[in-house]
């Protein structure tokens, strides 16, 4: 097809297109009832005039944290007037105006001015608010690791949890959301003896749990007939080993885009290849961007060449044209293959380091660097 008739052709293989967005709330939302009742039992007290509890929300990328807190939250205010509960993304939000400004707007229903009212008139409108409807405040901190980068923790989490002090009857509590499992969350003194969190954990999800969304997604986004049983397998196959469901959530867009564009009724496996090669291609034009000059030098001077190096021969080459110390390139070795843009395979000859073979994980011409 011309590019014309791709723009105008008005046949879709999507029933719903959005079925594949980022912020598409699946109506069938699986496997993680047990993490979902925790969170509703943390909740729960408040609705009767009593104390929330506080709860760290742990799991891996895409494992459902955040879709579920927003479905927990929705539950709860389709049940109660007794609870505000208020969503916080920390990487759009980290100041400490900034997140009071969302709690404001959301009980008020409106924003506060931007400029011209003082942070603590604003913190004062919101408590006095809550004491006078016996309403409690929940509040969930998405991604909260940027607010311990941005510093604004503890100032914000001790605003929230120690509320009661200077505004008796208020009920207030958090859920920290945090994917990122290396982090170590370190409140001061102040805040811990406030904060003591039950943490709800959201595993991976397994191969056939991975299947089943997917699938649903598929009924949601095409029409019938449009993606069989075997290419749905792969895709959720690819998911499994490549990351986490977003990848197979993309691949299935990508690979409707693809057989749309070919005017094809359905998804055939060339469009599935298609669609993961440039998923590929897209994930290393992304990776040689972190790549720093020393890295990329490495990384240029075993595409040159034109049988295989071992990882001693390329540092002494190394050494010879740009100076560099046997360190600095086996610290870039090693960081190339952790990105997985090459592999290293051990000859067994030679000391132990030095006798790796280096094997380039794409074509080099196909890509600037
Ligand atoms: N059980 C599920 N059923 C249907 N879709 C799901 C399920 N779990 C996750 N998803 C989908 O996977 C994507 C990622 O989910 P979500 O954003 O909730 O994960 P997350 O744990 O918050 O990830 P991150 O840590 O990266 O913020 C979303 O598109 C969501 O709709
Ligand atoms: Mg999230």
């Amino acid at each position: 097809m011309g590019i014309e008739d791709i723009l105008m052709y008005d046949e879709s293989l999507f029933q719903n297109i959005n079925a594949f967005d980022p912020d598409y709330m699946p109506p069938n939302y699986n496997f993680r009832d047990t993490q979902m009742e925790a969170m509703a039992m943390a909740i729960r007290p408040a609705m009767r005039g009593g104390q929330p509890s506080n709860a760290v929300v742990l799991g891996s990328p895409a494992t459902g944290k955040t879709t579920a807190m927003r479905k927990v939250f929705e539950l709860v205010e389709k049940n109660t007037e007794k609870v505000s509960c208020v969503y916080v993304n920390c990487q759009m939000h980290t100041t400490r105006f900034g997140i009071f400004s969302q709690i404001y707007k959301k009980i008020f229903g409106y924003a506060p001015p931007e400029t011209g009212v003082p942070f603590a008139r604003i913190y004062d409108q919101i408590m006095r608010e809550l004491q006078k409807n016996s309403r409690a405040l929940v509040v969930a901190f998405d991604d909260i690791n940027y607010l311990f980068q941005s510093k604004n923790a503890n100032k914000v989490v001790y605003d929230l949890l120690r509320a009661y002090e200077e505004y008796p009857g208020v009920k207030t509590s958090i859920f920290a959301i945090l994917s990122d499992l290396e982090f170590k969350y370190a409140f001061d003194k102040n805040v811990n003896t406030v904060f003591i969190p039950q943490e709800i954990t959201f595993p991976l999800y397994t191969y056939s749990e991975i299947e089943d969304i997917l699938r649903d997604r598929v009924k949601a986004g095409f029409y019938p007939n449009v993606l069989s049983d075997e290419i749905l397998e792969q895709i959720a196959m690819y998911t499994l080993e490549n990351g986490d469901l977003r990848v197979g959530i993309n691949l299935l867009r990508s690979c409707g885009n693809i057989a749309e564009a070919d005017a094809s009724r359905e998804i055939t496996q060339e469009h599935y290849e298609k669609a993961i090669d440039s998923l590929v291609s897209i994930n290393i034009v992304e990776t040689l961007k972190t790549l720093t000059e020393s890295e990329k030098t490495v990384l240029r001077m075993i595409a040159d060449y034109d049988g295989l190096y071992t990882a001693g021969e390329l540092s002494k080459i190394f050494k010879q044209k740009t100076g560099g110390s046997y360190a600095s390139c086996a610290r870039a070795l090693d960081k190339l293959e952790f990105v997985r843009l090459i592999d290293t395979k051990f000859t067994g000859k030679g000391a132990v380091g030095n006798s790796r073979e280096i094997i380039l994980r794409f074509n080099p011409d196909e890509y600037d660097f």
